[in-house]
């Protein structure tokens, strides 16, 4: 393809993203509650806010799983080498790698014969992740996948034959409802053979004001982060949010599991989006995010429906967080 084409293709690509991302939104708006895709949320300013976040005093995720990377990585690696056989080390989202890196770098260094196959939609991302990675871990085999997860992970099967170990961190599984995130896990293992394993994050369930307190910062990064979506519906859909009319109210429910963020407007006031008028009454919410929280045994279950047999178990000093590893087996 020459570089007109390949400019050609990168516009049309933006501009089925663009009607999508409408699409998506006056939906939402026009639902009875109200609701926008978080996965909106990571546009520039959402990508600098989230890492903001993540370096908040409240946000403890991070720093679980980052802990769990650093001191466990033996443990770890020894559950992926209890099956033989060289393999795929396939990371779903793999952004910048913070926490796979120390694995990926242990593995290495045990002469572990494997490629790293980090997934994620942004190019830009993967190709500054493949020239770090690659300057820091000497030898290290890197072949990047660009797009979405389930269809890339069928480009990874049609690349080779070796057995697949699949990484799904930072408890993004928790950004998903737990029905979908059931469905999701039964069409990973649809897409996996027996033998390969999958290692997923998990947020657990804990003190309620603790998982409160991380998602309602006292600095109000989390507030700016969601009134951000507000803002990149002015700026791509032609929208007129007034972002001072809207209030940040996060809600977390110890009976369930799920911590939700809204977006409240503080008065009755009319928006248009798109030239489409979309009304709010006074006190009437937006329904933004899951971050749904898990107990053990509620993680086994999932995992025993979708198909997989859990065994390894990693959690960090405070049992916080808890990182999974899970086989898959013939029948389900
Ligand atoms: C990406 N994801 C796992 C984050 C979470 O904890 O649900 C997103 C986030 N939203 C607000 N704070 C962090």
């Amino acid at each position: 393809m020459n570089s007109t084409n390949c400019q050609a293709d990168a516009l049309a690509q933006t501009d089925t993203l663009l009607e999508k991302f409408r699409e998506d939104v006056l939906e939402g708006l026009h639902s009875s509650p109200k609701r926008l895709p978080s996965k909106y949320f990571y546009d520039k300013t959402g990508d600098v806010l989230f890492q903001r976040i993540m370096a908040s005093p409240e946000y403890y995720l991070t720093n679980c799983e980052l802990e769990i990377f650093q001191s466990k990585t033996a443990e770890l690696a020894q559950t992926i080498n209890s099956v033989n056989g060289d393999f795929d080390l396939i990371e779903l989202g793999a952004g910048d790698a913070t926490k796979s890196q120390y694995l990926l770098k242990y593995l290495s260094e045990q002469r572990a014969i494997f490629t790293y196959v980090p997934i994620d939609i942004s190019g830009n991302i993967l190709s500054i992740l493949e020239t770090r990675l690659k300057a820091e871990i000497t030898d290290l085999d890197v072949k990047c996948l660009e797009g979405e997860y389930f269809e890339m992970l069928s480009k990874a099967a049609e690349l080779s034959d070796r057995r697949k170990v699949v990484l799904f961190l930072g408890a993004n599984i928790g950004n998903m409802e737990p029905q979908a995130a059931s469905v999701f896990c039964r069409e990973l293992r649809a897409r996996l053979k027996p033998g390969d394993l999958v290692l997923m994050g998990f947020d657990l369930k804990k003190h309620p004001k603790l998982i409160l307190d991380a998602y309602s910062d006292s600095a109000g990064i989390t507030s700016r982060f969601n009134l951000n979506l507000l803002h990149r519906v002015n700026k791509e859909l032609n929208g007129n949010f007034d972002l001072d009319q809207f209030e940040h109210y996060q809600n977390y429910d110890p009976l369930t599991g799920a911590c939700r963020s809204y977006l409240v407007s503080k008065i009755d006031q009319e928006v248009l989006v798109d030239g489409q008028p979309v009304h709010f009454w006074q006190d009437e919410i937006i329904y933004m995010e899951i971050s749904q929280k898990y107990d053990t045994e509620e993680i086994a279950t999932m995992a025993k429906q979708a198909g997989f047999v859990p065994i390894g178990y990693h959690t960090d000093s405070r049992n916080w967080f808890l990182d999974t590893i899970w086989l898959c087996v013939d029948s389900y």
